[in-house]
């Protein structure tokens, strides 16, 4: 699978760590940066790898900052995307039956390598369950900005 993937530079050297682990289990990586520990604006990444998502060069993406939170916040301003800030292996499988989640988020100063790889892996192996989700999904789509009342 072609998957992007993006970082500040509180997640730099897990995004590295993770890039490999991708990797080796064969899938295609895009990597948007950062790619240096320098400080930079985690919002500056998220556009990137939204853009990748909705663009279809990449299929689905992960971003990592210090928490996860200001990536989830920044990406999810972009249509068409569903960033999910998952912590936990439950959430990371909710977020695809549910929520056909495109963008998994992830904090590298709250989880450790270990845990965001075994997160990943639940992530990207869990397929949308569609049916009655889709009505769901379906509203926040045709209304991405919040401006209309229903
Ligand atoms: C950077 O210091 C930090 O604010 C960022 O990585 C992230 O945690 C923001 O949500």
């Amino acid at each position: 699978m072609k998957i992007a993937i993006g970082s500040d530079h509180a997640a730099y050297k897990a995004k590295a760590e993770i890039k490999q682990f991708l990797e080796s289990l064969d899938h295609e990586i895009i990597d948007e940066g950062t790619y240096s520990e320098d400080s930079c604006d985690y919002p500056d990444y998220a556009a990137k790898v939204s853009r990748s998502v909705q663009n279809g060069v990449a299929e689905k993406a992960i971003l990592i900052c210090g928490t996860g939170l200001g990536m989830s916040i920044a990406a999810n301003r972009f249509e068409g995307i569903r960033a999910a800030l998952c912590y936990k292996k439950e959430l990371a499988i909710l977020s695809r039956l549910h929520n056909d989640a495109n963008i998994l988020c992830l904090g590298a100063r709250t989880q450790s390598v270990a845990s965001m790889k075994y997160i990943i892996s639940a992530w990207l192996e869990t397929e949308w369950e569609g049916h009655r989700h889709a009505a769901r999904l379906d509203k926040i789509e045709s209304n991405p900005r919040g401006q209309h009342a229903d």
